[in-house]
C-alpha cells in the first residue's frame, strides 16, 4: 500500500507515524511552574542530538483542542527542566503520569512518585529512574498549528544523575542493567533486552 500524507488529517498521519516509527525511547520530563508547582510527563518524540554542546530534543505535541500542554507552559515560565530514562519496572508509573490532571496537580503528589532535588535546575528528578538529565531550555521550536502542532523543546544537558547500580564492570552504562522500555504504537512498548551486535565496516 501506499499513503498520500497530504490526503490525510492530522490524527490519522499520527496513528501511522507513531505505529511505524519504532521504538522510541521515552523522555520522562520533570518541569515546575512559576509558583513552583511540580510536574511530570512522559514524551516518546525523544532524541539525543549532539554531544557539542550536549542538547537533546522532545517534543510535546498541543492537545486536540491546540492548547500547549503543561509541560511546555511549564518550561516556557521557568526553562528548565529534567528528562528521566524509564525502565521497565518503572513503566507503569510513567504511563500514570500521562493522565490529564488541571494545571498546577503535580503527578508527583498525585501518584506518589518519589522526587529527588536537582542540583543544577528547580524542578527535581524522579529518585528511582536509572538515568536523568537536569537541562536548560535551549530553544522552542513550533512546527504547525492547532491539535497536534509541535512544541519542539531543545535542551542543553547540564549533568546527569546516573545509577551505580546500571554500570557494569568497566564503569559505562550496561543496556542489560538499564532495562529501558520504548514505546511501539497505541498502548504497546518493547523491552530491551534481547540484544544483538553488528559489527560496523572499516
Ligand atoms: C509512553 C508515552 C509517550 C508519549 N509521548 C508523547 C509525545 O511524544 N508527545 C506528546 O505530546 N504527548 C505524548 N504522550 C502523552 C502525554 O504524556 C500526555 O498528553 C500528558 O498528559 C502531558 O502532560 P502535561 O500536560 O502535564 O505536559 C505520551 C504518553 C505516553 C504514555
Amino acid at each position: 500500500m501506499q499513503l498520500d500524507f497530504s490526503a490525510l488529517d492530522a490524527r490519522t498521519a499520527y496513528q501511522w507515524m507513531i505505529s511505524t516509527i519504532l521504538p522510541r525511547p521515552i523522555a520522562w520530563v520533570s518541569t515546575i511552574s512559576a509558583d513552583g508547582k511540580t510536574n511530570l510527563a512522559p514524551f516518546s518524540f525523544f532524541q539525543g542530538i549532539t554531544a557539542n554542546p550536549p542538547t537533546l530534543m522532545f517534543v510535546p505535541v498541543n492537545n486536540r483542542q491546540g492548547v500547549k500542554k503543561d509541560t511546555v507552559r511549564n518550561i516556557e515560565a521557568v526553562p528548565e527542566f529534567v528528562v528521566n530514562l524509564v525502565s521497565h519496572e518503572l513503566g507503569e508509573q510513567m504511563n500514570r503520569t500521562a493522565a490529564l490532571l488541571p494545571y498546577g496537580d503535580s503527578e508527583f503528589e498525585k501518584f506518589g512518585i518519589v522526587s529527588a532535588p536537582s542540583t543544577k535546575v528547580r524542578p527535581p528528578r524522579v529518585a528511582a529512574a536509572p538515568v536523568a538529565f537536569e537541562c536548560t531550555l535551549d530553544r522552542i521550536v513550533h512546527i504547525g498549528e492547532g491539535p497536534l502542532a509541535a512544541n519542539v523543546v531543545f535542551g542543553r544537558i547540564h549533568a546527569a544523575h546516573i545509577s551505580d547500580a546500571i554500570l557494569g564492570a568497566d564503569g559505562r552504562p550496561d543496556a542489560r542493567k538499564l532495562d529501558l522500555i520504548g514505546r511501539l504504537g497505541g498502548e504497546d512498548y518493547a523491552t530491551t533486552r534481547e540484544i544483538f551486535t553488528i559489527e560496523r565496516p572499516d
